[in-house]
């Protein structure tokens, strides 16, 4: 079976036929009749255990769009509550006839191991603090968009970096595409040994402002934190937290992405988050088309 999993499994070449697949399915999407026959003998199950909006309900949409079945399972509400392994839950949901598993999961590489023992094919949808392949694809998408092309743009990863999927499968998808990848932060929020990925590292959030093309706001995962948080959300916002005013001040225009949620008034204010810099709707509006190519183009075994 073929699978997702990262964005470090992938090529660029993938990458630009994932691409080129959805600008296919983003014109259908902005037609009356937004929906395409693809999918039509599949079957779909979204294993949630962990919360989401964005990512669950793009998938779920992408799959409606493709004409795919769909069934939702998430976690709570669920037998895991009374034991269930992760590997008897998906062999349960599997003797139903489904045919692909998107799974968020806590625990990274929660996917890969069940890809070692299931024939379904699988989309990582977010693993703990690992991977999330679909957003960094419809981030660099969105990029591209914008800008025309990612490669030879400066693009600054800022915030949580040590808890963050989005921020590795980022790193790995805009370094593939050939952008130059900064990431900022307090050093308590950068891991140790980030230089190893060929990133530049910057503390400093008004020199990355001034560096970049593109900024990347990232959450604080408080969820993830095993320690009390350093610094405080009060003191990050004091010191990395973006708004307009600081956008204002640089004297050229950047992009402002996040993936959501923000945390208003943290990493973000309101006014930078719904300024004319930012494209953060337009991310969520073209994770449906990049998750209907990344499920059509597994189906198909392109
Ligand atoms: N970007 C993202 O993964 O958002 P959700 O957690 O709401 O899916």
């Amino acid at each position: 079976a073929r699978h997702l999993l990262g964005i470090k499994d992938i090529t660029a070449e993938d990458i630009r036929l994932i691409f080129e697949t959805a600008d296919n399915f983003k014109d259908v999407l902005n037609r009356p009749i937004k929906k395409v026959p693809s999918l039509r003998d599949i079957t779909i199950a979204n294993v949630f255990f962990e919360n989401s909006t964005r990512t669950r309900l793009s998938f779920e949409l992408a799959e409606k769009r493709l004409s795919a079945d769909v069934i939702n399972f998430s976690s709570s509400g669920s037998s895991v509550k009374k034991g269930e392994t992760l590997l008897d839950t998906v062999n349960n949901i599997l003797a139903m006839k489904v045919d692909m598993i998107v799974m968020r999961h806590a625990s990274p590489g929660a996917p890969h191991f069940l890809s070692r023992h299931i024939k379904a094919n699988i989309v990582n949808a977010g693993d703990g603090t690992h991977e999330h392949p679909t957003q960094a694809l419809l981030d660099s998408f969105s990029i591209r968009e914008k800008l025309g092309d990612v490669a030879g743009k400066k693009v600054v990863i800022i915030g949580d970096i040590m808890h963050s999927r989005v921020a590795l499968s980022n790193i790995f998808a805009l370094q593939k595409l050939g952008a130059e990848v900064m990431v900022c932060g307090p050093s308590t929020l950068l891991p140790k040994h980030i230089q190893s990925l060929g990133v530049k590292v910057e503390l400093d959030v008004r020199k990355a402002l001034a560096w970049c093309d593109v900024a990347n706001v990232l959450r604080i995962q408080l969820e993830r934190q095993q320690m009390k948080y350093f610094p405080s959300l009060r003191e990050y916002s004091l010191y990395y937290g973006i708004d307009k005013k600081l956008l204002d001040s640089l004297n050229k225009e950047i992009t402002i992405m996040h993936p959501g949620p923000i945390n208003r008034g943290v990493e973000l204010s309101s006014d930078a988050a719904d300024s004319h810099h930012s494209i953060i709707l337009n991310q969520v509006e073209n994770g449906v088309a990049i998750r209907m190519a990344v499920l059509y183009l597994l189906a198909s075994k392109v």
